[in-house]
């Protein structure tokens, strides 16, 4: 064998073992992620199953405010199913929410669902993955039972949950972006206390629904964790140039309802303004208020 051929199969052997390094360490570091487990103190809230009113506010919140059922989430059916489904991201799997065969919910005790939307915390104690529980943090403890009410009265599904499967970019996000809810929390933080209204107190409860996609500061920018062909969320501070700034209420309500912007454009369904269609007009009034206080920032400032 000539010397270059040998450098070659050297070479090549190399990269080999090179790729296997890389992808071990991956994989070590991902299964880490994945397994760590976080002992949380949390409590009961007392969930209102069979009240109407209290099944009523559910339905709203589920369908018009926290898109649990969102097409590519948990499934208008709650049955579950694939979030992203695509190498080399791999699957991120929404589990069925349901009391049918299949449901990780189906022996939840009270507290376990406070861990899970309040905290990002499943019942084995790992974080979950992609699950937007900072959007929820936020709500008070009636709200979240009315949600977790109106989940358990919805018919059983029978489905498998096939969890996930990360593929190696799948894997190296876990360990390079902020996909577990958990870790963006401020799991001591007082949350915000207010009664329901057009204000922009009962707006910053409201808000928590739309830090998941445009982040913390509401500036937006690429959603982390996100199969690429996902969109990156668009600024919603009062910046005038990248933001919100020049809009109107009226611009604002319309863009949240129909999709439409000022200058005619239709927003992505990534947004959720098919749910939020149904919003009613004082929540959508209280978050317009609240963004009026926010500081502007350019966009991508997550
Ligand atoms: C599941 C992710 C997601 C959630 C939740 C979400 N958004 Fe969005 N939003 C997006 C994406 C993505 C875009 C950009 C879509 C596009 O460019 O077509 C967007 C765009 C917008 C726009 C248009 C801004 C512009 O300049 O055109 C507004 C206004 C908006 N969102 C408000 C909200 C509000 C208010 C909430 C909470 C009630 C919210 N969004 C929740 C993902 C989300």
């Amino acid at each position: 064998m000539g010397l270059i051929k040998r450098l070659g199969l050297f070479g090549g052997v190399g990269f080999i073992g090179l790729l296997a390094l890389v992808f071990g360490g991956l994989y070590i570091g991902s299964s880490n992620a994945l397994g760590e487990t976080y002992q949380l103190e949390t409590y009961a809230i007392e969930i209102p199953e069979g009240d109407d009113d209290a099944l009523e506010r559910g339905k709203y919140l589920v369908n018009h405010v926290m898109s649990c059922n969102h097409s590519d989430c948990h499934r208008a059916d709650f049955g579950g199913g694939a979030v992203i489904d695509a190498q080399p991201i791999g699957r991120v799997y929404a589990p069925n929410l349901t009391t049918g065969e299949g449901s990780v919910t189906k022996d939840y005790k009270p507290e376990d669902w406070v861990r899970i939307l309040r905290h990002g915390i499943k019942r084995d104690n790992t974080r979950a993955l992609i699950m937007p529980s900072e959007d929820y943090h936020s709500f008070p403890d009636e709200d979240l039972a009315a949600v977790v009410a109106y989940i358990k009265s919805q018919p059983p599904v029978n489905r498998a949950n096939e969890g996930h499967s990360l593929g190696p970019i799948g894997m190296l996000l876990t360990i390079s972006e902020p996909v577990f809810a958990y870790d963006k929390i401020d799991h001591k933080a007082e949350r915000p206390k207010a009664e329901r209204g057009p204000t922009k107190e009962w707006g910053k409860v409201m808000i928590g629904a739309c830090t998941g996609c445009h982040g913390a500061t509401l500036s937006g920018g690429k959603i982390p964790g996100g199969d690429p062909s996902w969109p990156a969320s668009r600024n919603i501070t009062p910046d005038p140039e990248t933001g919100i700034g020049k809009w109107s209420y009226d611009d604002f309500k319309k863009a949240l309802t129909t999709g439409v912007r000022p200058d005619g454009t239709t927003l992505l369904e990534m947004m959720p303004w098919k749910a939020y269609a149904g919003m009613d007009e004082d929540d959508i009034k209280a978050l317009w208020e609240y963004l009026q206080t926010v500081p502007a920032k350019p966009a991508g400032n997550r």
